[in-house]
Formats: structure tokens, sequence, C-alpha cells
């Protein structure tokens, strides 16, 4: 995302500041794009496509523009705050902290507060999937603008290649009249890919004077897209996990600047990977040197040629074939006085092998683990014990992509026996074998991020702002608080206009979302109803946590009476026994404990764990083969949809039916600013087979609009 599309440019204006609310100090400072994002996917949601666009629009020029000003800052307070002064007494520290000054200064003025841009991680890694531009790609078709749509569409679609149904949208798309051929194209495309493909192109077939054109802007732009990635390293930081309270200072300050350098290191590799692709090119930057040498010899540039090979030897001076070619060069085109290798090249491999001394130090003395991205790293630079560790270390992740492969084969063969997924979108994360019982599965991607902060605001309404809303205590234990919403209630509140409409419809879709995967994965024999769904939160309670040894949902069973000592579970009243399959719908995971966990019939040996995140379902049949509980919440609030599925239809939940009415009169009577709103038109809505109104998740949506093609 390193060069800014030009067309997000003309937009430029309309990004600082577009919020009602903000005062004029703030005018000038960039939005966050994590709220723009989740405004636009808000309004996509209201069916508001034109403000959904603009606010996607603004998202993805929001998140570009930010990295671009922690960049300049980077670039200006090297200058300004150089770190280059002698390692003596204070000086160092001297220079550091007024680096820290300079970027917090220069940050501050075009970026606001730090905390402003704070966005989880989550987000940051739909960005990187590019997941903005598939609701973009969507609301451009709504609005009748294709040519727009093919363009984003197949922006998400390079990097999301295994994704089925964009693929075939957008043969679709392709088909449709009116639309242009060369929209095709990848909005967030960096600028050296085109020209390495091109110059590979040319080079294949000898068309030299080509290439060469093409390779030396792709190594210009890739040594440019380099210095970024690594000037963003120094940006952020990933927040360390553990929390080792005995580390001395300078451990603290080692481990930090070791995170750093492995970071900077790691970028080689990012630049190096294709969107879309796992595995970075092979000696990425090095190849660049190899085929500009033959293309310069193959056009006579003798002194160019030379050029290259000796910057080739920088890499591999121990190459023979390259050290035989520069002999060869120089027999051909006579002694080139003064030609010698690249020195940006030069100075770029004694960075490195800097930085990498010092790592490989870390890791001699310190428990530090590193993949070396190069393979050009002299061997002779490599201490022994630090060659074993790098061996060790790769070994490990070659049983480790084993492992995954094995376990990517036995998913595919389990799925086989499985049904397919019903939409695009989740995907089976384990498997009843890998959660050590039967009936199970755990998915992730059933809710986006804004989807679960949507959902997430119904829980924040104010306490005893309804019936059935209030906080209470829990009914299994003292140290937490209780919170639970059913969807008539939610419905409700909606009308008194106590909660906002949105985020019921996508609590309401959430359900109907979890049925169809779980019936669909389950190969149930007829078909599910929901047959009761509850948004509960669990809050732990600040200073009752001191020495708290019990659960927070104590082991049980969904339609069974569990017997632990006679390891049975009776299928009778008073147990729910209609219940088939229950799920769990994680919405956060910003809280500590709580995580669900099954055992076997003894209640007591745990059999697997599972760790709440936004948008993670975990599925599982309601008998006696899944007791399960849920561990004490000790800090924070969590939040789970949960869900309760039934064979037997006199059990559907009733209070569903009653919220989609409720809901689609509320929605056609509240009043919609802008004009652009086709909400009481329904457009996102269509029926489903038993003629039921169904709203379409964000998921389902490229579906739709293939129906709709
Ligand atoms: C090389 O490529 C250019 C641009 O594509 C083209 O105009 C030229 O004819 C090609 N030359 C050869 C020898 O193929
Ligand atoms: C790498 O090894 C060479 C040869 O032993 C040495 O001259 C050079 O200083 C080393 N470079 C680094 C960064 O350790
Ligand atoms: C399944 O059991 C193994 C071995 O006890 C354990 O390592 C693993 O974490 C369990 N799976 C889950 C999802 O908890």
């Amino acid at each position: 995302m390193a060069s800014l599309p030009r067309w997000l440019l003309l937009l430029l204006p309309l990004l600082l500041c577009y919020v009602p609310c903000c005062s004029s100090a703030m005018q000038s400072w960039l939005q966050p794009f994590d709220l723009l994002y989740t405004a636009g996917v808000q309004a996509f949601f209201q069916g508001d496509w034109s403000q959904s666009r603009d606010y996607l629009q603004r998202a993805l020029l929001s998140y570009t523009l930010l990295r671009q000003v922690k960049v300049s800052c980077q670039a200006q307070c090297q200058r300004e705050a150089p770190l280059h002064v002698w390692l003596k007494d204070l000086s160092f520290m001297d220079a550091v902290l007024q680096r820290s000054e300079c970027l917090e200064h220069c940050e501050r003025l075009q970026l606001g507060p730090p905390t402003r841009h704070k966005v989880s991680s989550a987000v940051h890694k739909e960005f990187k999937r590019r997941e903005p531009y598939n609701f973009l790609q969507a609301a451009y078709f709504k609005l009748g603008q294709m040519d727009a749509a093919l363009a984003a569409a197949h922006t998400f679609f390079v990097a999301n290649p295994q994704h089925a149904q964009i693929r075939e949208d957008l043969g679709k798309y392709r088909n449709l009249q009116g639309v242009h051929w060369d929209s095709v194209r990848d909005l967030e495309a960096l600028p050296y890919w085109k020209a390495y493909e091109e110059g590979m192109h040319h080079y294949n077939v000898q068309n030299y004077t080509q290439s060469i054109l093409r390779l030396e802007t792709s190594l210009k732009e890739v040594f440019m897209s380099l210095d970024e990635c690594r000037a963003l390293c120094e940006g952020t930081q990933e927040e360390e996990t553990h929390t080792e309270t005995q580390q001395k200072v300078y451990e603290i300050i080692a481990g930090w600047y070791v995170q750093l350098l492995k970071c900077k290191q790691a970028c080689v590799k990012e630049i190096a990977t294709k969107p879309g692709q796992k595995y970075p090119i092979h000696d990425f930057i090095p190849s660049h040197f190899h085929l500009l040498h033959s293309a310069y010899a193959a056009v006579n540039d003798g002194a160019a040629a030379v050029e290259n090979i000796l910057t080739y030897l920088l890499f591999y001076p121990r190459d023979d074939s390259a050290q035989e070619k520069l002999q060869q060069y120089r027999e051909r085109f006579g002694e080139k006085e003064g030609v010698r290798a690249r020195e940006n090249v030069r100075a770029y491999i004694q960075q490195s092998l800097g930085e990498k001394r010092l790592i490989f130090y870390a890791m001699e003395s310190l428990d530090v683990s590193f993949e070396d991205p190069d393979a050009w790293t002299p061997e002779e630079n490599i201490s022994e014990a630090v060659k074993d560790k790098l061996r060790a270390e790769k070994q490990k992740r070659r049983e480790e992509e084993q492992e995954e492969e094995r376990v990517e084969e036995e998913r595919a063969a389990e799925e086989e026996q499985r049904g397919p997924l019903p939409f695009e979108g989740p995907r089976v994360t384990l498997d009843s074998r890998q959660l050590n019982g039967s009936h199970r599965v755990v998915l992730d991607g059933v809710l986006t991020w804004p989807e679960c902060q949507e959902i997430l605001r119904l829980a924040r309404t104010p306490a005893g702002s309804g019936d059935g809303h209030q906080e209470r205590r829990s009914p299994h234990t003292p140290h937490e608080h209780y919170k639970s919403l059913s969807v008539l209630k939610a419905v409700k509140l909606a009308g008194e206009g106590a909660v906002a409409t949105p985020g019921i419809r996508l609590f309401l879709d959430a359900g109907e979302r979890s049925r169809r995967i779980v019936e669909s994965y389950f190969r149930t024999e007829t078909s599910l109803f929901v047959s009761y769904t509850q948004l509960v939160c669990r809050t732990a309670l600040e200073g009752k946590q001191d020495g708290r040894v019990d659960l927070s949902h104590p082991v049980h069973a969904d339609n069974c009476v569990l017997d632990p000592e006679g390891r049975e579970c009776w299928k009778e009243p008073p147990a729910y026994i209609h219940r088939d399959y229950s799920a769990v719908l994680f919405l956060n995971d910003d809280f500590e404990g709580g995580d669900l966990f099954f055992t076997d019939l003894d209640a007591i040996t745990t059999t697997a764990e599972v760790r709440p995140t936004c948008g993670r379902l975990a599925a599982f049949s309601s008998g006696g083969e899944n007791p399960h509980g849920v561990r004490a919440v000790t800090s924070g609030r969590r939040c789970v949809i949960a869900l309760w599925f039934t064979h037997s239809s006199e059990h559907a939940e009733k209070e569903r039916k009653e919220a989609e009415q409720l809901l689609t009169q509320t929605e056609i009577s509240s009043p919609q600013e802008g004009s652009t709103s086709q909400r009481s038109s329904a457009p996102h809505e269509t029926k489903n087979a038993q003629g039921r109104k169904q709203r379409v998740s964000p998921t389902e949506r490229v579906r739709l609009t293939r129906e709709e093609l």
C-alpha cells in the first residue's frame, strides 16, 4: 500500500475531518481508519450504499496516509535527531530521547494524540487482507458504478485468490455490457511488481532494451518500498505479550531493540512476497542484478554489464559462474576503468549485515529466534552456535509447515464427510479431532470486526433501559455481573430508540448465519431451527477476584442432566431435551479468562479449550458428548451470542419471527438521513426458499450480487 492510487488523492480534501462533531482544533488531523471502516460497514448494513462507499474510500485513504505520515516523520527525525552518536556516557540516551520527542511531535501535529490511531490488530489484518475492498465493490455495484466495482473486486481478488465467489463474480462483472476491460486493475498494486513482471517477460522474449528499462524501475521502487517498510518498524512496535516482571532495564532495551531489528529484516521477505502468495520470491533483490548483467551484455553495454555482475558478486562473492562471467566481460569489452559495484547496494548489504550481526549475538546470549530472509548471508559471519540454531529453527518451521499441510489434508478429508460451508468467509479452524471430541467445530470469520463492534454496542446501552436488560449478579458466581438480551427485547429497545437498528439486524443475522453453518457443516438430516438466541455479557467485578477458584459457568451439557459420578447424562426434564446443537459466537477478546472448555463426562478432565475472539463460532452437539463450561472472567467483560438449535419446528424461536416483523416496521418507520437510503425498499433483503424474509450477510452478498446479475 505504499503508493497512493491517484483516484484516492482526489479525495484527500474530503478526508481531513469529515466528522461533524470534531472541534476546530482537530480539523487538520487524519481521521482514524478503523472508525471510518466501521462507519462504512455500518452504512453498508443499512443499505446506504453511497455513504458506505464514501466511508470505505476514506478508510482506505486514511490507512495509506497514516503510513505515509509515519514514514515521513521517520525520515524527518532521522535528519533532525540523528542516532549516529558516539555510544558514550549519556549521549546515546540523549539522542534516543530526542528522537522520541521529535517523532512524537511530528506525528502529533498531523495525527493528533497517539491514542487516536491505536488500531486493533484484527483491523490491521483485515486491511492487509484488503477486506474493505470486498464491501466497497459491493457498494459500487449497488450504485451502478460498474467500472469501479470491477476494479475494487479485482483488487480484493488479487490478495484473496482462493476466494471462489469473487472469482466467479469477476467473470460475471466482465461480461456485463458497458464495463471496460481496462478497469480491471489492482488499485493497491505496488509499482515494482508490474515493472518486475514486465521486465521478466521482456527478458524471456529476448527484448533486452525493454527488459533493462523495467528492471531498473523495479529496483528503484523495490528499495523505496523497503525503506518504507523498515521505517514503519520504528513507527509501531508490536505489543510484547510476555510480562516478565523480573527483567532488568538493559534486558528490556535489548529485547526491544532486537525486535526492531527483526522487524526491519523481515521487510525483505514482505517485499518479495506477492499479494495473495504464501512464499516470497527466492533471492528477489540479487536476482535483479543477475538478469541485468546479461541484459546489458546482450545490448553490448559493457560498463553496465560489469557494474551489475560486480553488484551481484557483492551478494555472492564466491559464485564461480559469476566470477567467470566477469572474466568473460573483461575480455569481451576490455577493462572498464572506474566501473564498480553499485554503491547503494554495498551500503544496503553492510547495513543488513550489521543488523544480522547484532541479532546473531542476541541469539547466542539471549533467547532470541530469527529467520534469516536472505540466502546470501556469508557463512563466515555466522558462528557455529548460531548456525545450529538457525538450522534447528528452519527444521522446526519445515516441520510446522508439514504439520500444517497434514492438518490441511485431514481437514479436507473430514470436510468431505462434513458438509460444505454455505457461504464464503467463515473457515474451519478446529475440527472434532483437533478438539479431542466428537461433533465439535470451531470456525473463524463468521463476523467481521466492525460487525462485532456493532453488536457489542447493543450491550453497552445503559443498564435498566429496558425490561430484562439490567446488569445483575451472575446466577453462577458472585464474582461477576451478568447481562443478557434476547432478540425480541433488543428489537423493543430499538423501538424505544434505546439502541440502533443495524446492530439488531446483525444480531438477528448472526443467529441465522450460524444456523446455516451448523446445518450444513454437520449435514443434519432435517433442517434446524433456532430455538433460542441470547446476547450474554459477563463482567468481572473489580476487587472481587482475589483467590477466585470458581468458574464463570459451571460444567454442564445442554440437553441432558449431567451426572459426573455416574458418568451419565440423563436426557430428561428439567433439561431442555429439544436442543440438538449449541453454538457460541464470540464477539470480543479484550478481557482476561473466559475461555470456553470441553470436558469428559466426569466434568473434570478438560479435553479442549477455545479462546474467544471476534467472529469465532464454537458449535457442537448438545448432548452428553459435549459437557462444557466457561472459565472465570477475571478482568473486563466477555460478550457472546449464545445459540441453541433444534430439529423440532414447534420449538423454533417464536420471538425471532416477532422480532423480524417488528424490526422491519421499525426500519421502515425510522427516518433516514440522506436521500440515497434505500432502506425502506430493502434492496438488501431477499427471500429464501421458505419465503421467509432474510437479511443478507456480508459474506453472502457476493452471492446475492451474482444472482442479481
Ligand atoms: C520490444 O518491446 C517493445 C515494446 O513492447 C516493442 O515496441 C519492440 O518492437 C520489441 N522489440 C523486439 C525486438 O521484439
Ligand atoms: C563478516 O565477516 C568478514 C570476514 O570475516 C568480516 O571482515 C566482517 O567484518 C564481518 N561483518 C560483520 C558485519 O560481522
Ligand atoms: C487436544 O488435546 C491435546 C493433548 O492433550 C492438547 O494439546 C490440545 O490443546 C487439545 N486441543 C484443544 C483445542 O484444546
